[in-house]
């Protein structure tokens, strides 16, 4: 998270050096302090609860009384951790099952599941490229699939963002065998969607594989929140992987990456993210099939989400996003904390995004639309905003 940083010293002066980090930090307005989240509760007046426009449940399934139950119920059978790798001790029931309803829900022949989605991207990545083989990455794509293009080992190119030409003309003149291209469906900070048809063409005409981060997708985008990929009609390409957390719009915890069943027995073997890790917690994996069930039971959850998502871009001045993400573009760093601050204050909570989070270096003011939102909240949650951008950048 720090900016680059001479040699580490050793010794005594070790201290002096990170003194002298985080005062880089703090002048460039680049420190993360990460504000504590309060319930609302009577007695406690001094902690309210703010109205969430920052995180990423955006069908509020984390709260849901079904899915805090199921959650609940897997921990008192199973323990509150699965107590070892899933090749070893840690396999349950619970994960395979949460395999097939995840795979199955976005229309693809199988999945395998790991204990975040952070995870899912480094092991799926390092699993199917290594030396001598060409990674393409979008820009903007999330610091996981940076870090996994990085760990892989092959040569990694990024790509200005939504670039498809340049993905064709790379994939085109490569002297590698083996290329994968990497973008997520909807953006993480910018919440526009990616070309994923015409990037499935060009993987499809140049033998190359298309890897799609359905972090933001998943439970937002497609018919009933069933993903873009699903949407586009790509599911059942067997070159178009995908990945997703369950952490998000499943309101629980842990990553998945879906595609044809060779491709889970291969990860299942070689991505050292799944093997080296223990497995899934059994509560997370029983809270987002059962967050599944409550999405394919109430596939209204998603068609709320975007009403709200309307609301908030028409009170901006925006055009609607595809998906839950609306990001409002700062002048710098300390004005984007400022808002965010301001915000906070007035019982609001924003996301605000910084670089090194920010590959363009634009810091974002970032709101995320959540179906549970009252209209009662939104209004208030509007004002707020209004007031909040209005003091800090006019
Ligand atoms: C696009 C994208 N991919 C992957 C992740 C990582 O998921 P997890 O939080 O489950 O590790 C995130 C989370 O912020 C994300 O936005």
């Amino acid at each position: 998270m720090t900016m680059r940083q001479t040699p580490l010293p050793a010794g005594d002066t070790f201290l002096a050096w990170l003194a002298s980090q985080a005062a880089q930090r703090d002048l460039a307005g680049l420190t993360r302090t990460p504000p504590v989240r309060f319930l609302a509760h009577p007695a406690d007046q001094d902690h309210p609860e703010l109205i969430d426009l920052a995180g990423n449940d955006y069908l509020g399934l984390s709260q849901d009384p079904r899915v805090t139950r199921a959650a609940a119920d897997a921990a008192l059978r199973w323990g509150a951790g699965a107590g070892a790798s899933r090749l070893v001790t840690g396999n349950l029931a619970l994960h395979t099952d949460l395999e097939q309803a995840l795979a199955e829900f976005c229309g693809q022949p199988a999945g395998l599941v790991f204990s975040s989605g952070y995870l899912a991207n480094l092991g799926v990545v390092t699993a199917l490229v290594g030396r001598g083989d060409l990674v393409i990455c979008d820009a903007h794509a999330h610091a996981s699939l940076m870090d996994a293009c990085r760990l892989s080992r092959a040569r990694v190119v990024t790509v200005e963002h939504l670039d498809v030409e340049a993905v064709s003309d790379l994939l085109a003149s490569r002297p590698e065998r083996h290329a994968l291209v990497i973008t997520e469906s909807l953006f993480s900070v910018l919440g526009d969607a990616a070309p994923i048809t015409d990037l499935a063409e060009a993987c499809e005409c140049n033998a190359a594989v298309l890897l799609v981060d359905e972090a933001h997708g998943i439970g937002v985008a497609g018919p009933d929140g069933r993903g873009l990929v699903y949407g586009t009609g790509l599911a059942d390409q067997p070159n178009v992987l995908v990945t997703a957390t369950l952490s998000k719009a499943l309101g629980s915890q842990g990553g998945v990456v879906l595609g044809p069943a060779p491709l889970r027995e291969h990860l299942l073997n070689q991505a050292r993210s799944f093997g080296y890790d223990t497995g899934l917690a059994p509560a997370a994996a029983a809270a987002a099939l059962t967050a599944l069930e409550v999405l394919r039971d109430q596939p209204e959850l998603v068609s709320k989400l975007h009403g709200v998502g309307r609301r908030l871009a028409e009170a901006l001045g925006k055009s609607p996003a595809p998906g839950a993400v609306l990001p409002i573009p700062m002048p710098g760093p300390q004005q984007a904390l400022a808002v965010r601050d301001s915000c906070a204050r007035q019982g609001l909570a924003v996301g605000c995004f910084r670089p090194p989070s920010v590959p363009d270096r634009i810091s974002r003011i970032r709101i995320t639309a959540k179906a549970s939102l009252t209209p009662e909240q939104l209004l208030q949650a509007e004002q707020i905003l209004h007031t909040a951008l209005t003091e800090v950048c006019d």
